[in-house]
């Protein structure tokens, strides 16, 4: 079949795109979509019971009732917060007993997800930004990588979706770009390259199905490479996001004294638990807020190529017809 890559037949999709997990972008109704129209919708356990107000196995019945085919659950698995690390095993445990069998793993050694998956006969991705976090993903039991560039929304990696290709390619896993593609020409790039799939975040926000406020829409579609930038002040870590009037206010940095707090183990958690709580507010008002007032709009540089609000199917049926 003429998308069948390592990535599709792992994750047993009929195309090699995915809808990467965006907090707080990632609705049920818009994960659905994706995978119901051959793609991988990933849903982002957060986004979903915190942003979207479901119970986690409610959430993942919500999409079962849109469509059967298979959704992936994005895994966030730094252990330094406790708290997080027991609720993060509970919504794994939650899915693969609901049926997921396709998991992105972010952050830290991903060994914990890829016992109880692999013993559930699933699959999992781990996402790296550098030949370094990649191999660590492969020692910890990884099936493939999520390669994320320096285009991409979210956080972002330092390195282009050429160089980083160049570097992973020695650990011979299937790997996935994940930045930049905002338009087909992008997704031809990426599989041409080598990429056996491609993960897209900021196009599929301009679609017809995810439900963020249509201020946010418009904003990536007016937004030019350009005005994309990096702001440490959602998570503690660069993030990109549009320059909007508020991020010129406010700035991009943190304050001094949090800064100080990042720079220490033993209260780089609590400092960046507390950016995460006082952003995750902000967007949730911003998103539902007729009028955005505080505008974090997380996107990346693939808005150059994002010019109409569509609906996932024909997103998807763009993409893929102009491949081969
Ligand atoms: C608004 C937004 C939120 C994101 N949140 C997450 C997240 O919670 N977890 C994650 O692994 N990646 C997250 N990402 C990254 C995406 O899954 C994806 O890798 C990225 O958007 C790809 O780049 P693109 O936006 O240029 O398509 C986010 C991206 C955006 C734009």
């Amino acid at each position: 079949m003429l998308y069948s890559t390592r990535f599709t037949q792992d994750a047993g999709i009929a195309y090699p795109i995915i809808c990467g997990p965006m907090f707080p972008c990632s609705n049920p109704s818009l994960v659905a979509a994706v995978s119901a129209n051959g793609g991988l919708g990933v849903v982002q356990p957060m986004a979903l019971t915190y942003v979207y107000g479901l119970d986690f196995r409610q959430g993942l019945r919500e999409i079962r009732r849109i469509t059967v085919n298979p959704i992936g659950m994005n895994a966030l698995i730094e252990k330094s917060a406790n708290k997080y690390y027991k609720r993060m095993q509970m919504w794994v445990d939650i899915a693969l007993d609901e049926g997921v069998r396709f998991f992105i793993t972010s952050l830290g050694n991903p060994r914990w997800v890829v016992d109880r998956v692999h013993a559930a006969g699933g699959i999992v991705y781990h996402d790296a930004t550098s030949l370094k976090w990649a191999q660590k993903g492969r020692d910890g039991g990884a099936n493939g990588i999520v390669a994320v560039n320096n285009r991409a929304g979210g956080h972002a990696g330092t390195l282009s979706a050429k160089a980083l290709f160049e570097q992973l390619q020695m650990l011979n896993l299937p790997l996935v770009c994940a930045g930049g593609i905002g338009d087909e020409r992008a997704f031809t790039e990426a599989l041409q390259m080598g990429y056996a799939g491609v993960q897209m975040g900021t196009r599929f926000i301009a679609s017809v199905e995810c439900s963020v406020n249509n201020d946010y829409k418009q904003a990536i579609l007016r937004a030019s490479e350009s005005d994309i930038v990096l702001t440490e002040r959602i998570t503690g870590i660069p993030v990109s996001v549009i320059r909007t009037p508020y991020v010129e206010r406010v700035g991009t940095h943190v304050s001094p004294l949090l800064r100080r707090l990042l720079q220490y183990p033993r209260t780089k958690y609590l400092a960046r638990a507390w950016l995460s709580l006082r952003a995750g507010a902000q967007l949730k008002r911003s998103l539902s807020a007729a009028q955005g007032r505080e505008d974090y709009w997380q996107a990346g540089k693939s808005v150059a190529g994002i010019t109409r609000i569509e609906s996932v199917a024909e997103i998807m049926q763009r993409f893929v017809n102009s491949y081969g």
